[in-house]
């Protein structure tokens, strides 16, 4: 697999960690910085590390700051982008395989590098379940971000509280 991956000067350690972590791992890794630990801005590598992935060059992507909150949030504003904070195992299975989440996010100084590795280990093995019901939520989802249709529009997912009036979810 092709992985993009960035984070911020806080963490740079860490993402030199798992840069090689991939690599061993037989994956083509694209280190887009930052490179050092001189002060910088999460923001730059959020959105470098996800916009590779949104343009198709890179498969998923890795992002890493302090909390995982500055950069999860950047990484999110680039159209296309699914990126999912996470802090353990579960969480990460349930991004990828619901979401399609393209992006996963980390915060370097709140988890340890053991339970990263794995959520990352995970995010990356499970498989995106394309059913119809993903594939709509998904689609508003992301049309949130380029439509204005849904600003101040109060019924703007009204069919998904429709389907559950009627009583078709489950869980
Ligand atoms: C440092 O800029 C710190 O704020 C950052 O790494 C992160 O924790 C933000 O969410």
């Amino acid at each position: 697999m092709k992985i993009s991956i960035g984070c911020d000067h806080i963490v740079t350690k860490e993402k030199n960690h798992l840069v090689k972590y991939l690599k061993e791992k037989n994956h083509e890794v694209i280190d887009n910085g930052t490179y050092d630990k001189e002060r910088t801005h999460y923001p730059i590598y959020g959105k470098k590390t996800a916009e590779k992935v949104v343009s198709g060059e890179a498969d998923l992507g890795i992002v890493v700051c302090g909390t995982g909150v500055g950069i999860s949030v950047s990484a999110n504003k680039v159209k296309g982008a699914r990126a999912a904070l996470v802090a353990d195992v579960e969480t990460a299975r349930y991004a990828r395989e619901n979401l399609n989440a393209n992006v996963i996010a980390v915060g370097g100084r709140i988890v340890g590098m053991g339970l990263i590795e794995n959520i990352i280990d995970v995010f990356l093995e499970t498989e995106y379940n394309k059913t119809e019901e993903n594939e709509r939520m998904i689609e508003k989802i992301d049309a949130l971000a380029e439509n204005t249709e849904q600003m101040n529009n109060q019924k703007y997912f009204d069919e998904f509280i429709e389907k559950w009036d009627r009583g078709e979810y489950h869980d």
